[in-house]
């Protein structure tokens, strides 16, 4: 009999997003120096990459307004990917003044949602990102680009998944070294990932290029990792605890977290990098800073265990 595992990847990349993903949409505010330390955390358990903040408008994000102070107060380990999401010219130059490497932009697949999010309609989010991505990349950076709402939109409901290959290939076309493709509200399933999957797989969009971010909202984040891996995908984002959401995507819960999933890799015998037990210590921090807003399953189940020990 084969083994199905044979096709799986060997090791995959997790891009921890609970600094920024995770941290946007909670109503405290967290100190600048709890999220220096959270971020050190992370990075200290073994996340190769991390999107540490938002140089974004701080009307929109209030919890990103610090994002000037954050970014640069923490030590910087060699190797890992610090990555701050910038959504125009403004956010760029904040960005480059505080020592960013890798920036991600990010529009969505749905003119509704882009509209909500950052003011502008898909097209002209390309026409911004072009000089953008033409300037980080003068200045040596690395661009990343996401693609929100790719598996369904809050306000216009299914979003064809040629749309979403059609504005991956506009982002690379671009610039854009790699893109991350969002399911920001949590709707997607299985069918779905294998679908937008095999499209950018069809349309010559190579595996390095892309990963895939998905929200827990109805409970399928696993099984579309799960459908990631079986199509060989590399990269994922995960959020640390499970926290995270979108303030301008209604309903949308947290990310799949980044413990369920590395419990998930782990088992199954694809190396990551990261050491869970760690991680686990940086969510028990931000569950103190936070008062308890953790919702991993196994982060708890670590912890019940922890408790018994
Ligand atoms: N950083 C800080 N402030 C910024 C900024 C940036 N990158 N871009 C714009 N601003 C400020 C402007 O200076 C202006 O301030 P003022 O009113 O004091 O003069 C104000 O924001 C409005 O500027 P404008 O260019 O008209 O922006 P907008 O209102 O059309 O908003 C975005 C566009 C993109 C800046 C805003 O929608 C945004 O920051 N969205 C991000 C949303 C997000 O992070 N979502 C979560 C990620 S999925
Ligand atoms: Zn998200």
């Amino acid at each position: 009999m084969s083994n199905p595992y044979a096709t799986f990847p060997k090791r995959v990349t997790i891009c921890e997003v609970g600094p920024r993903d995770g941290l946007q949409n909670e109503a405290q505010t967290v100190s600048a120096a709890d999220k220096v330390r959270y971020v050190e955390m992370l990075v200290d358990a073994g996340v190769p990459a991390i999107e540490v903040t938002s140089f974004v408008s701080p009307v929109a994000v209030p919890q990103m307004a610090d994002a000037d102070e954050v970014f640069p107060a923490i030590r910087k380990r060699e190797g890992v990917r610090y990555i701050a999401l910038v959504p125009n010219q403004r956010g760029l130059d904040r960005a480059l003044a505080c020592g960013v490497r890798e920036i991600a932009v990010f529009t969505a697949a749905s003119d509704t949602f882009a509209q909500r999010n950052i003011r502008m309609s898909i097209e002209d989010s390309l026409n911004v990102f072009r000089i953008v991505i033409a300037r980080a990349h003068a200045d040596g950076m690395q661009v990343r680009a996401s693609v929100s709402t790719a598996f369904g939109c809050p306000f216009e409901g299914d979003v064809p998944a040629a749309n979403v290959v059609r504005l991956a290939q506009q982002l690379l076309d671009l610039g854009a070294d790699t893109l991350s493709i969002a399911d920001t509200i949590g709707v997607a399933t299985p069918n779905q990932v294998i679908e937008v999957v095999s499209g950018l797989l069809d349309a010559g969009i190579a595996l390095d290029r892309f990963g895939l971010h998905f929200h827990d909202t109805r409970g399928t984040a696993l099984a579309n990792v799960m459908a990631g891996l079986q199509l060989g995908v590399l990269e994922y984002d995960s959020s640390a605890g499970g926290l995270g959401g979108c303030p301008f995507a209604p309903g949308a819960t947290g990310n799949v977290a980044t413990e369920d999933v590395l419990y998930l890799l782990n088992g199954m015998g694809i190396a990551t990098g990261i050491d869970l037990a760690k991680l686990r210590d940086a969510s028990r921090f931000i569950d103190g800073v936070l008062h308890g807003r953790v919702v991993s399953r196994a982060y708890r189940a670590l912890e019940a265990a922890a408790s018994r020990a």
